[in-house]
């Protein structure tokens, strides 16, 4: 009988350092013995692969289609019998995804209502919510220049305006879930390794009850 493993989401503008925070605490985590797992969304499936077709714009549909593909993306990254995340948390491996529902919340609710979306939602959030949500705070203008050194394309999402509505969409999701989410919000306008300490630092005083959320 294993101990339950804690699923952390990291969530984030664009270029905020998600995936570079994940590699950190991945490595953290596993000199520390634990078994770790990363993973991101929209996935590599079939479903995220139709997801990414629209982003880069090689598909069109309309928003309400995105948004609901982002939910059936996630129900089978939690769900599916290869390599679903809902077991691995039952085996007793720490899971860090790159985004998960709060993406959702913050991006899509840009063109349609929060409240739909997070209903919308509902099924992943009973199934599987995480031990915490880690948002990685950096100023779109940071995020944008980060962004701008480091590729080649811009996505759907990655410009400025954007990014600052999605910013501010994030903070209202947050608020309006606080009652029912834990969100560890930290500066991400700093050094790699100032953030990843900060990150290190508030996770040891996450209650160890947070795994069995
Ligand atoms: P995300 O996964 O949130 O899109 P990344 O971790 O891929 O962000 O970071 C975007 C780019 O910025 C990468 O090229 C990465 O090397 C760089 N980067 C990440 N964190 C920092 C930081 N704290 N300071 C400066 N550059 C960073
Ligand atoms: P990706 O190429 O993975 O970018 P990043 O490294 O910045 O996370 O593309 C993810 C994009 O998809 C990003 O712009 C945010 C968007 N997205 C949503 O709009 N809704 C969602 O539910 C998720 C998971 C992602």
């Amino acid at each position: 009988m294993h101990n339950k493993g804690k699923f952390i989401a990291f969530e984030g503008i664009d270029g905020s350092g998600k995936s570079t925070q994940i590699r950190i605490l991945a490595e953290r985590l596993k000199i520390q013995g634990d078994t770790c797992y990363t993973t991101m969304e929209p996935t590599d499936s079939p479903i995220g692969s139709l997801i990414h077709q629209i982003m880069t714009g090689r598909i069109k549909t309309d928003n309400k289609v995105i948004a609901a593909l982002f939910v059936a993306d996630r129900l089978d990254h939690l769900l599916n019998d290869v390599d679903g995340i809902v077991s691995k948390v039952n085996e007793g491996i720490t899971v860090l995804t790159d985004r998960y529902y709060f993406s959702s919340y913050a991006y899509q609710s840009v063109d349609m209502p929060m409240d739909w979306i997070i209903q919308a939602n509902e099924q992943s959030s009973q199934i599987l919510r995480p031990s915490v949500n880690i948002f990685i705070d950096t100023d779109p203008d940071i995020a944008m220049e980060r962004i701008a050194r480091n590729r080649f394309h811009r996505e759907l999402f990655e410009k400025k305006a954007r990014l600052i509505e999605v910013r501010e969409k994030y903070l209202e999701a947050f608020e309006k879930q606080k009652d029912v989410e834990r969100v560890m919000v930290v500066d991400g306008n700093r050094s790699e390794r100032e953030i990843a300490e900060d990150i290190w630092g508030k996770l040891m005083l996450l209650p160890e009850s947070a795994a069995y959320q």
